[in-house]
């Protein structure tokens, strides 16, 4: 199983650039299935979660080529399949995005048949708005045995008016997708604001959608016959930026971080510089320097341009060393996003989980210990945990964080970390009991 071993103490000096935005590539992917053409889609992160979704259009039909590490050509013209073969089932119970694909055939094919979607386990995951905005575009939808049926009622869904009831990215996503080819307008209301979302909407309409309002709270969408092929390049990732800048914050040192958009990340820059960590934001780049005392601060985690909840474990992370009590309050997801505190507490991080709140009493030092990732975000958090912890941290379950993080061990060794990937058997029941009576 791979692991990551990480001794901890040393400053981070240097410049790295943050790669394409995974949230949104894992929604224009799926969206790509909708294009009769080659889409060309250029600053695509490599990543595990992107490649499922390249694997399972192969599967589909697409014609797949990747042009270079961060460019891929899909051609989804001949894609006839309105239904994911068993042999995938695995692969989209595993992601999240795979339930892009319902949006996405249904506004191809008017039909669609794919298993309920996987994602990071920290506590119940509904998909009722998706439901509800698909419905209100005339799908008819079944969910039975862990599989969902949908299917457009006269073979072609048509435009309609839905109000979703929470702020929700992968239901704005999901309704977005199928009203872009839907016949008539569709107005979807108290939608998602994320930077992701607007590059959705930027890429949909250069491939001929006609989208607007992406950003704001009101989506408008007039239906298109057919979406045409063109050239995309995604954002940069605002998480994977954000979870650099809190490293830096962490254990010290001074770094820029390149291909950023600075406008996406206000929210995590205003709070760093709360806590006494110096950001300079340029055209495409922030500058991130810490060498005095960290300043506790408290969190509150709300959809954007709220602070992100993608950053709620990584900033915990952070402030387990800034002297005084901060407060990190989950206002997006319910408190399983707090699993990973058992982890830090192996550290000696001092924190009490109580409802929405995590309470942090600031120590010295965290301790180097084994400690695991428990989903995408918490794995990087273990990361940063380490990076500033006195002795070696091994964190395990790695699988998670290079789902959504390119390179992460590359990327922090290139700033001076000691950090490096081993592969260790799993340890076996025996080995464990042998320890017991050792
Ligand atoms: C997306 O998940 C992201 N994943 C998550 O990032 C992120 O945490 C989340 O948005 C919020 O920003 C991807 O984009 C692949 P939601 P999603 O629908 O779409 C409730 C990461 O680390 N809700 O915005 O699943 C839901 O329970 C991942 O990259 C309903 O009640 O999140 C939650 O409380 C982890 N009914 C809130 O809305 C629904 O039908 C926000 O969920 C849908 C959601």
């Amino acid at each position: 199983m791979e692991k990551y071993v990480i001794r901890g103490g040393k400053p981070l000096h240097g410049e790295i650039e943050i790669s394409g935005a995974k949230n949104a590539a894992v929604a224009i992917i799926p969206a790509a299935l909708m294009v009769r053409g080659v889409c060309r889609l250029e600053n695509l992160p490599e990543i595990s979660d992107t490649d499922t979704l390249l694997h399972i259009l192969t599967y589909l039909g697409a014609d797949v080529r990747m042009i270079n590490r961060s460019t891929v050509e899909l051609d989804c013209t001949h894609v006839q399949m309105d239904s994911l073969p068993e042999e995938m089932w695995n692969m989209t119970r595993k992601i999240r995005a795979s339930y892009y694909l319902i949006g996405a055939m249904l506004g191809r094919f008017g039909r669609a048949r794919t298993t309920m979607p996987g994602g990071c386990n920290f506590g119940v995951r509904p998909i009722d708005q998706h439901i509800k905005g698909l419905t209100a575009l005339g799908a008819d939808i079944r969910m039975a045995g862990g599989f969902i049926n949908a299917t457009a009622s006269d073979g072609r869904l048509k435009g309609g008016t839905v109000y979703l009831d929470k702020v929700s990215v992968g239901a704005t996503i999901n309704i977005m997708i199928a009203a872009a080819t839907a016949e008539g307008r569709t107005v979807i209301e108290n939608v998602a604001r994320e930077p992701h979302i607007v590059d959705l909407a930027n890429f949909l309409n250069s491939m001929g959608a006609d989208v607007r309002g992406a950003g704001t709270d009101v989506i408008k969408i007039r239906g298109v016959r057919e979406l045409h092929g063109g050239s995309y390049t995604l954002i940069p990732d605002q998480i994977e930026a954000g979870t650099y800048m809190t490293a830096v914050a962490a254990v010290g040192g001074a770094v820029r971080l390149s291909n950023v958009i600075p406008k996406h990340l206000e929210c995590i820059s205003t709070k760093l510089r709360e806590m006494n960590v110096e950001v300079e934001e340029g055209d495409d780049y922030v500058l991130i320097r810490r060498d005095g005392p960290l300043h506790h601060t408290n969190v509150k985690t709300k959809p954007y341009p709220g602070f992100p909840t993608d950053m709620q474990p990584q900033m915990t992370a952070v402030l387990c060393c800034a002297p005084g009590v901060s407060v990190v309050t989950e206002g997006v997801w319910n408190n399983g996003r707090f699993k990973y505190v058992a982890e830090l507490k192996k550290m000696g991080a001092n924190i009490e989980v109580d409802d929405q709140s995590a309470f942090i009493q600031g120590v010295e030092q965290l301790t180097g210990a084994t400690v695991k990732a428990c989903d995408l975000r918490a794995g990087a958090a273990m990361v940063i945990a380490g990076l500033s912890a006195q002795g070696v941290t091994k964190v395990e379950d790695v699988v998670y964080i290079e789902r959504g993080y390119q390179d992460i061990v590359g990327k922090f060794r290139a700033l001076g970390a000691d950090i490096t990937c081993i592969d260790e058997p799993e340890e076996t029941e025996a080995d464990l009991s042998g320890r017991k009576i050792g």
